[in-house]
């Protein structure tokens, strides 16, 4: 895992916006997994000025969300399908008709996400996927527990997700309105991606940062399956990183590349 510490969730956000618009320039039919939550947020604003100021096209770019609130539908203000276009997808040129959003009120969820898994697979496959992290390590929806096979699939959302997404997007104490189950992509749906992006900022992420990083892989932090992953970029800011015991390693690791290999090799040659 390469482990980027930047100062900021501002410089976070920045660094994410340029990966994710190299990526479309580079390829500019790709492939992208999207997320949700408070995190990416800045990231995709900085996509829709790429757009807007810089003139980003995402008309061939094709969208797969992680995950969705089982029982919503997807006018719901609350769905992740309202979130992804409120923040991204209303305000580029993406057409609707490769986008993708798990469906939260579909009859059969079951039916919907073998199809969901079958649409990423005709899609070509996730080129880039964005991740954010739960405070109990799930990605997507993975929670604590979840296989490290899994593919898309209904999964019951624990207590502390309820309680930490009450707060964000329906308000303190009001847990109860929170949807208890979803629809969310697998942990091996989102390692067959070419490429991962994960994002955590603030202090209250660290503790969660520290053991997905630095811990066991294991079934009960998802996110630790990253590990398995051969191009996998986290980008920390400060706070989040503040608990990593080898902060001062991945930092060098930065610090080292800044200088091109031939010409490390060089200075090598040289002073042998
Ligand atoms: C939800 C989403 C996750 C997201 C997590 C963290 O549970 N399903 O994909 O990573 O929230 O949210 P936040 O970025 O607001 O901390």
């Amino acid at each position: 895992m390469e482990i980027i510490i930047v100062a900021d969730a501002q410089q976070m956000s920045e660094m994410a916006a340029g990966i994710i618009r190299d990526q479309i320039l580079v390829k500019p039919d790709c492939v992208l997994g999207l997320a949700t939550g408070s995190t990416p947020e800045a990231t995709y604003k900085r996509l829709v000025r790429h757009h807007t100021e810089d003139g980003l096209d995402f008309s061939q770019v094709t969208t797969f969300n992680l995950d969705e609130y089982l029982g919503l539908p997807p006018t719901h203000e609350q769905s992740y399908h309202t979130f992804m276009q409120d923040r991204l997808f209303n305000h580029v040129n993406v057409d609707p008709t490769r986008v993708h959003v798990p469906k939260g009120m579909s009859a059969d969820p079951e039916a919907f996400a073998s199809w969901y898994e079958d649409e990423i697979e005709a899609s070509g496959g996730i080129d880039l996927q964005l991740l954010g992290i739960g405070g109990d390590g799930h990605i997507g929806f993975n929670e604590p527990g979840s296989s490290l096979s899994s593919r898309t699939r209904v999964k019951t959302l624990t207590k502390q997700t309820i309680e930490d997404n009450a707060r964000l997007f329906f308000g303190e104490g009001q847990e109860h309105l929170v949807p208890r189950f979803s629809i969310t992509m697998g942990v091996a749906t989102i390692l067959d991606a070419q490429r991962i992006l994960l994002l955590a900022a603030g202090a209250q992420k660290a503790p969660i940062c520290q053991k997905f990083i630095e811990g066991p892989v294991t079934s009960m932090v998802t996110a630790s399956a990253l590990q398995l992953h051969p191009a996998v970029t986290v980008i920390l800011d400060e706070a989040a990183a503040s608990k990593l015991e080898h902060r001062g390693y991945y930092k060098w690791v930065q610090e080292q590349k800044k200088e091109e290999y031939p010409a490390a090799l060089r200075r090598i040659a040289q002073a042998l």
